[in-house]
């Protein structure tokens, strides 16, 4: 944050995202549309009742044959005829901005679908005017691809076109063929489709895919990975990523996107590189802009390791300092490619996370239906979807159990549709749901609805420094929120034991605000607070 100016609007935001295909059906044909998030409208904000949160991200909503569910794009300054028009989509900003919603767009750069226009003409001769838009390259000896690299949806990124004979690269599905950064009427026309976008009233990108978008110029292969377990591990960590992935020049296409936006008021750059913190600070030092910021997804990384609060507390210590005071973390707990929160927790242990998330300084992303603790869904194999899923034998690659209708009711089809929605609803839907759990002071929902409201009451909550504490148990993770006014304390029992906490911090005697627990008291005598298994509580103080 910049102490001397007033913050901007996406600066320590809870963003919330939108899967379309999965939000609210409006035209009963089984699939999440415009209108029907605009419908939806309340459920953010502008009336008592909505969850409080900054912004919409909506993936993808443009033209697109669906291999890859709308990243794969063959028209960047449309609606595809599924979601809506584009009038459609002018009255979905002006309804959000009316309740004071920003609205954030997906912007896919690094690849079109191979029905682009663009990739139509391109693959028509190694001369078209076209052809350096994307990557070719030819095939070695024998047909053999013109290096290792990997496509992240499984196999070698590179595939043969038959009418020219060479290969073009694709870091997905060979649906999806790269774009060339390195070519200047591409960057070029990306200005203008970032102009067309904010020209119509959008507040900001979620840029896609950005660590793909250049490569290594000599085309180098990628290193063996020597820790890569066949079976266990994702085809694609086979090679460590060093010439495929992340290059240098990636802060130039970051810093173009914001430089296009620069002359609009307020616009919000968020983009997605999966890298460890050295990378991701590097990324915040490499862009100019102070509109932008990574993406930060080492959540999942922590998921994978044993739960502990001292895992948690040594990374969010050392990322909050390393952001600095002048810049912003992002965290999420989960998006549109990872098994849910949820899923991986169970119930208890996720509200901790939910409180950690929406304590913690920086800009927060919610994914749809955590606010409610949707799970995910197994899907047969008949009725599988995702591209992916054709291409891989992997099941934690596939990403259509997290991707179920949205629970609004106990109504048919979970109030998603009246017809058979594109994807099974959750069995769970009758219990797990908007209102169900509204009319449920215990419930997430209302734990969401809670923490928003403090978050966004409070300035120390949403703009204050991040202060680490020490608890008495090394299985409490500690810490507080603090402006030169006022101050807020979290503490996340990690461990699924009782334990006793001190109620009295630097002379202040700490005050529950909200526990996890909900409304089922926490017990404290005199200056001692007993934490229940897995309990987050955050405090005020005197
Ligand atoms: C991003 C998206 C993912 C998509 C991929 C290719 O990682 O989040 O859903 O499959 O890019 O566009």
């Amino acid at each position: 944050m910049f102490w001397f100016q007033r913050p901007k609007w996406y600066e320590n935001a809870v963003i919330y995202q939108i899967y379309p295909w999965s939000f609210q059906d409006s035209n009963g044909d089984g699939i999440g549309d415009l209108e029907g998030i605009i419908s939806r409208l309340d459920y953010f904000r502008g009336s008592p009742h909505s969850l409080g949160v900054d912004a919409l991200w909506i993936s993808p909503v443009y033209p697109s044959p669906m291999k890859d569910f709308g990243y794969d794009v063959t028209d960047y300054c449309d609606i595809d005829p599924r979601f809506g028009t584009l009038e459609i989509f002018d009255k979905l900003v002006a309804e959000a901005h009316k309740r004071g919603l920003k609205i954030i767009m997906d912007l896919v750069v690094n690849h079109t679908s191979r029905e682009h226009p663009w990739f139509q003409e391109a693959r028509m001769s190694k001369t078209n005017p076209k052809r350096d838009w994307y990557v070719w390259k030819d095939p070695l000896p024998g047909g053999l691809p013109p290096n290792n690299w990997l496509a992240v949806s499984g196999g070698s990124a590179w595939t043969p076109d038959p009418s020219t004979g060479q290969c073009y690269l694709h870091h997905f599905l060979p649906h999806q063929p790269d774009l060339n950064w390195r070519n200047d009427e591409v960057r070029k026309e990306f200005k203008k489709i970032i102009d067309f976008w904010l020209k119509r009233g959008v507040d900001g990108f979620r840029v896609d895919a950005v660590a793909h978008t250049v490569e290594d110029k000599r085309f180098r292969d990628d290193p063996v990975n020597t820790h890569f377990v066949k079976g266990v591990d994702l085809p694609y960590d086979e090679y460590l990523h060093m010439y495929d992935e992340n290059q240098p020049e990636v802060i130039g296409v970051i810093n173009l996107i914001c430089e296009s936006s620069k002359k609009y008021r307020d616009i919000f750059i968020v983009t997605e590189s999966y890298v460890d913190l050295t990378q991701l600070i590097k990324i915040y030092d490499g862009c100019t802009y102070r509109n932008h910021t990574p993406f930060n997804f080492n959540l999942f990384e922590l998921f994978k390791k044993p739960w502990s609060a001292e895992i948690y507390r040594a990374f969010i210590n050392a990322f909050d300092k390393l952001v600095g005071p002048k810049r912003v973390p992002t965290y999420v707990l989960g998006n549109h490619d990872h098994r849910r929160v949820l899923t991986r927790f169970g119930e208890t242990r996720t509200r901790l996370l939910a409180l950690m998330l929406l304590t913690l300084r920086g800009t927060v992303f919610v994914y749809y239906g955590e606010e409610i603790g949707m799970k995910n869904v197994e899907i047969p194999k008949h009725k599988m979807k995702d591209g992916f899923a054709t291409l891989i034998e992997n099941p934690s690659i596939l990403r259509d159990p997290e991707r179920t209708p949205m629970q609004w009711s106990d109504d048919l089809n979970a109030g998603f549709s009246e017809v058979e929605p594109w994807l099974p609803v959750s069995e769970d839907y009758a219990k797990v749901n908007v209102k169900t759990e509204r009319a449920n002071p215990e419930s997430m929902f209302y734990l969401y609805k809670m923490l928003l409201y403090y978050r966004n009451a409070s300035e120390a909550l949403r703009y204050g420094e991040y202060v680490p504490r020490n608890a008495k148990s090394s299985d409490v993770f500690f810490y507080s929120r603090k402006t030169s006014k006022e101050e807020w304390f979290v503490m996340l029992n990690f461990s699924n034991e009782i334990v006793n906490e001190e109620l009295v911090v630097e002379g202040r005697k700490l005050q529950i605000a909200c526990s996890t627990y909900m409304n089922t008291p926490l017990s404290s005598k005199e200056n001692t607070v007993t934490l229940r298994p897995y309990e987050g509580v955050l405090f005020t103080s005197s």
